[in-house]
């Protein structure tokens, strides 16, 4: 018995910015992305909001349009808990779980955001998993916790308000996009059989972004009131500290904007995705001979040939969808998903790893039975 993948959905906003584009924003070309990243084009979000790409992502999900990929169409009421993973939510409060929610009419769902970076659709799916086997109620009866039969696990993002346009090393690589699984107890299939998270500290400061609210303060630190209101204090220039952006904020960089030294998380990333296949599969005991495809993190292609590699496999065992998204973090791996039953590459019984990597530094994989 385990929680089953049933249902699948994506979207994307309107807007797609090509890498022409990009040639006349900052010092970079065609060639350079597509042959570093893999890279065409990404989708920018101008009109929509994380939470527009997450309702309609998980409508497709829930079997509510025929956009997805569902094995049914799934009510409301049925839904029992919504894990969100996201590093861009519109909101800080409520959750952007809370938000949908609402949007959704999920009145039994018990709903929280998760950030785990590109890691978070992977640590998501692995906690509503956990909460299931914990909480779902069986043949034995109820558990004593809140019943949790269904979930809906998200990835959604909305990158680019989180980009220096400004910058070349990073501007080229992000795009914005959603992606939602229906997870669901079946007590006659495997579904998930295995997962793997883990965090790794990020001591050279390779990925971070220092700031997440921007009220600007009236206090100095003595109690005195300012003559003008200002967000940067101490606190705010600690913090720059000790993620090693105070020079760059100091030349007048802006704050709010993923800072990145992409070789270092390179580094990390194709040791952390091998790392997180091969422990997946020995949690699950099992060979990756009996796997039928891997879903990966699309950060850069040149990370996926890198595993492809190291595991021993051609490119086409992994689901390639980085060409016209660009990296979307929590929403990466959902998307590709979806991608990956578009294109029929999934049939019911075939073994399939998610896997991915990102800031804080975050890993994981998940292995389940389809
Ligand atoms: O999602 C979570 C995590 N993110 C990742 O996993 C990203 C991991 N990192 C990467 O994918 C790659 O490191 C990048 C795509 C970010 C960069 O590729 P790279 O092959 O590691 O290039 P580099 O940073 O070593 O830069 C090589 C050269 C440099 O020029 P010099 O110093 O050799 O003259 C860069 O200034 O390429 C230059 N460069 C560019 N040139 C044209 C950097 N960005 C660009 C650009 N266009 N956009």
């Amino acid at each position: 018995m385990g929680s089953a993948l049933v249902g699948f959905g994506k979207a994307v906003p309107a807007l797609v910015v090509a890498n022409e584009t990009l040639e006349t924003l900052v010092d970079t070309s065609d060639e350079w992305i597509v042959t570093r990243t893999g890279i065409q084009s990404r989708h920018v979000a101008i009109e929509e909001t994380n939470a527009d790409l997450a309702e309609a992502a998980a409508r497709d999900a829930l079997g509510w349009t025929n956009g997805g990929f569902s094995e049914r169409r799934f009510d409301a009421s049925e839904i029992d808990l919504v894990v969100f993973a996201t590093i861009t939510p519109d909101t800080v409060c409520p959750s952007m779980a809370g938000l949908l929610r609402r949007r959704l009419g999920l009145e039994n769902a018990i709903a929280f955001d998760v950030n785990a970076a590109c890691t978070g659709f992977v640590y998501g799916t692995t906690i509503a998993e956990s909460m299931m086997a914990a909480c779902a109620p069986t043949s034995a009866g109820a558990t004593g916790r809140n019943p949790i039969r269904r979930a809906l696990v998200i990835g959604a993002e909305r990158l680019t308000r989180l980009t220096n346009w400004a910058d070349r090393n990073t501007c080229v690589l992000f795009g914005d996009g959603a992606g939602a699984a229906v997870l669901e107890w079946d007590e006659t299939r495997p579904g998930i059989m295995g997962s793997f998270i883990v965090n790794q500290d990020d001591f050279a400061n390779a990925l971070s972004s220092p700031a997440a609210y921007d009220a600007p303060q009236p206090f100095n630190a003595d109690g005195t009131l300012k003559e003008v209101p200002a967000l940067l204090g101490a606190a705010e220039q600690g913090i720059d500290d000790e993620l090693g952006v105070a020079e760059l904020v100091g030349a007048g960089r802006p704050r709010q904007v993923l800072y990145m030294d992409g070789p270092k998380v390179f580094k990390f990333a194709a040791e952390a995705m091998t790392e997180a296949v091969n422990q997946v599969l020995s949690r699950a005991n099992i060979s990756l001979d009996d796997v039928a495809c891997i879903i990966p993190h699309q950060a850069n292609e040149r990370i996926i040939k890198y595993a492809a590699k190291k595991l021993n496999r051609p490119m086409d065992f992994f689901q390639l969808s980085i060409a016209h998204t660009g990296n979307t973090s929590a929403a990466s791996v959902p998307m590709a998903l979806c991608d990956a039953y578009a294109n029929g590459r999934i049939n019911r019984g075939d073994k399939i790893i998610l896997v991915a990597f990102g800031g804080g530094f975050t890993s994981g994989a998940v292995l389940y039975e389809a």
